[in-house]
């Protein structure tokens, strides 16, 4: 027997950046989803497979050894590793294990495909083991997957793909799942310009490290701006959010985090009638969401096009991490 996991992509309407240190982010689950299949193995090795993310290999004692020749984003392999392993301490197994993994949603461009690809893992070897892993021990066991990947991840991207649906997040506090019965017309607009959130992480951190005085002011500002666009959320005020998603985009601005690129992208929304851009994840590349009215949006879609940037519609969706056994990937 396998056992598959898969979990959804996010992106992030207002607090990235910010909720690393202070207040809420308010995250979205989106319809494109990871999916791990995992399977047993005779030996202790953690063999990592997927064609899309373009690598192959795997890990013993610590140890990485390619398959492919090609050495894709050594942290994220080095994550699952990490991320299995701890599933089977947990359990109290030693055991090797394959892994399959696939995945719907563009890599390094602030979509939370790492998260995604994280989950799926450690809800697969939970389901594999038959560990009836909770969403929140999935959820804890993957951050230990991110923190290898992105060094010292707030923790919200684990949790969104872990949960699904839309969500407040708040480091030490904990997370609020959110009930919202209307459809909001997002755009995301990707750059394709793939980068690191550690690199982004750490960045933020220097600039505040350096200049606290004016830094601080700018992430108390970005998290109270975060449960004010929350607030209009949840009471339909979509100019009032569009109002929100410009004034965020400029705070990340002054934190250095957007491009040229994503501004690009933003302000192209904003000409043909978006009612808020701004970009989505850490920056420095990567996507932008826009909120547009149904009569706008093909407009926007356009517009953003034109911008050379990749437009996507994505659907929010309630489903978290979702497992089931299958018949053997690799008898
Ligand atoms: C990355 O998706 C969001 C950031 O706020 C980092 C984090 O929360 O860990 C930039």
């Amino acid at each position: 027997m396998s056992a598959e996991a898969t979990a959804p992509g996010k992106i992030i309407l207002f607090g990235e950046h910010s909720v690393v240190y202070k207040g809420p982010a308010i995250l979205l689950a989106v319809d494109r989803r990871a999916t791990v299949i995992a399977s047993k193995r005779d030996d202790k090795r953690i063999y990592i497979d997927s064609e899309d993310l373009g690598f192959s290999g795997y890990f013993e004692d610590g140890k990485y050894t390619s398959v492919t020749g090609k050495i894709w984003r050594g942290r994220n392999m080095a994550a699952l590793d990490v991320a299995a392993r701890k599933v089977m301490a947990y359990l109290g197994i030693e055991s090797g294990v394959n892994l399959k993994v696939r995945s719907m949603i563009p890599i390094a461009v602030g979509l939370g495909s790492s998260a995604a690809v994280c989950v799926a893992t450690t809800a697969a070897v939970g389901e594999l083991f038959d560990g009836n892993l909770t969403n929140e021990k999935i959820s804890e066991l993957s951050y230990e997957g991110e923190k290898v990947i992105h060094g010292n991840p707030s923790g919200a991207d684990n949790n969104i793909a872990t949960y699904g649906g839309i969500m407040r997040y708040e480091r030490g506090v904990g997370l609020k799942r959110l009930k919202l019965d209307v459809s909001l017309p997002f755009i995301i607009g990707n750059t394709r310009k793939k980068r690191s959130t550690r690199n982004m992480v750490e960045g933020v951190k220097a600039l505040r490290d350096r200049n606290p005085e004016v830094v601080d002011p700018i992430i108390y500002t970005m998290a109270s701006l975060s449960q004010a666009g929350l607030d209009a959320l949840l009471r339909r005020e979509t100019k009032k959010l569009g109002d929100l998603m410009n004034l965020n985009q400029g705070l990340l601005s002054a934190l250095g985090v957007s491009t040229i690129e994503l501004d690009e992208l933003v302000y192209a929304a904003r000409r043909e009638g978006a009612l808020g851009a701004k970009l989505t994840g850490a920056g420095g590349g990567g996507c932008m969401i826009a909120l547009a009215e149904s009569e706008n949006l093909n407009k926007v879609e356009k517009s953003i096009r034109a911008a050379r940037g990749h437009s996507m519609r994505v659907n929010i969706t309630d489903e978290g991490v979702k497992t089931r056994k299958i018949k053997d990937e690799y008898s």
